[in-house]
């Protein structure tokens, strides 16, 4: 996935704001990268611009060197808000993508239902979302983006809802998901622990107009716990990267 020199602004009446600013970036396959930067610094629209979902002022996206114009069937996203259809139960919500694909590809009903008892969904299929807590939702959210086997995952702060206990299992089963299925992610995120405890590289944004302030590699030993936070040397590299998301 290659952002080359991304810049976008919104216009209302004869106001401008420029959210980003020739963001420059490239994400290898099967590599987790965050972009991770302060409120309203852009990594939304940056995030929806790769989805195919909203058009850049100037500069490109691109996956394997096509350019992304629109949606493309190889990248899914995850929302901040669970997008769950209310008059859906789960598990038709989690086919839901796959019916307007018309997809109906063999064996895709057994790897739905891998899916959901790796989430821990297993016995909530039928169940409407509104019967579900605020993680259980973006568990499905979670299955629903995989069932199309996308090469690459788009996550706009996903767990930002949740409680902290449940932010951090769900970091953890993300992990979990990731090296076990190797795909390409993308996570937004203002959660500088998160970052680290998911990433390969952390992308820091500037505040608006987003640029990249700087691009931080995490060599840390996989799977990580949430221990691995409170070490001398992740510590530090905590306070680096909060250091320069505020200088
Ligand atoms: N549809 C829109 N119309 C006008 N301005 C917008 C629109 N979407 C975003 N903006 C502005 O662009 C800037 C970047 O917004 P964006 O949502 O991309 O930031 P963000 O980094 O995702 O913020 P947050 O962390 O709060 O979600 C903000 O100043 C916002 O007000
Ligand atoms: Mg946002």
């Amino acid at each position: 996935m290659q952002v080359q020199a991304a810049s976008k602004a919104y216009h209302f009446g004869r106001d401008r704001v420029r959210a980003l600013d020739s963001v420059s970036f490239s994400v290898r396959e099967g590599e987790f990268v965050s972009l991770l930067g302060p409120s309203g610094c852009g990594k939304s629209t940056l995030l929806w611009a790769i989805a195919g979902l909203k058009a850049l002022d100037s500069g490109t996206v691109s996956l394997d060197g096509d350019p992304i114009l629109k949606p493309h069937p190889a990248i899914a996203c995850i929302f901040q808000e669970p997008t769950l259809l209310p008059w859906r139960t789960v598990a038709e919500n989690i086919a839901f993508p796959l019916e307007l694909r018309r997809d109906q590809r063999d064996g895709s009903k057994e790897r739905i239902a891998r899916l959901i008892k790796r989430v821990g969904l297993e016995g909530f299929e039928r169940h409407f979302p509104k019967a579900l807590s605020g993680g259980m939702q973006q568990r499905a959210s979670i299955v629903r983006a995989l069932a199309a086997e996308p090469s690459v995952l788009l996550m706009d702060e996903p767990f930002s809802a949740l409680d902290p206990f449940t932010r951090e299992d769900m970091n953890l089963l993300l992990q979990d998901i990731w090296i076990e299925t190797g795909k390409t992610m993308i996570l937004v995120t203002h959660n500088i622990e998160e970052a680290v405890l998911l990433s390969d590289r952390i992308v820091v944004m500037t505040p608006r107009p987003g640029r990249v302030r700087k691009v931080v590699e995490i060599n840390l030993p996989r799977p990580r716990t949430a221990e691995v936070l409170t070490t001398p040397e992740v510590f530090t590299l905590i306070a680096g990267i909060r250091r320069a998301i505020a200088y």
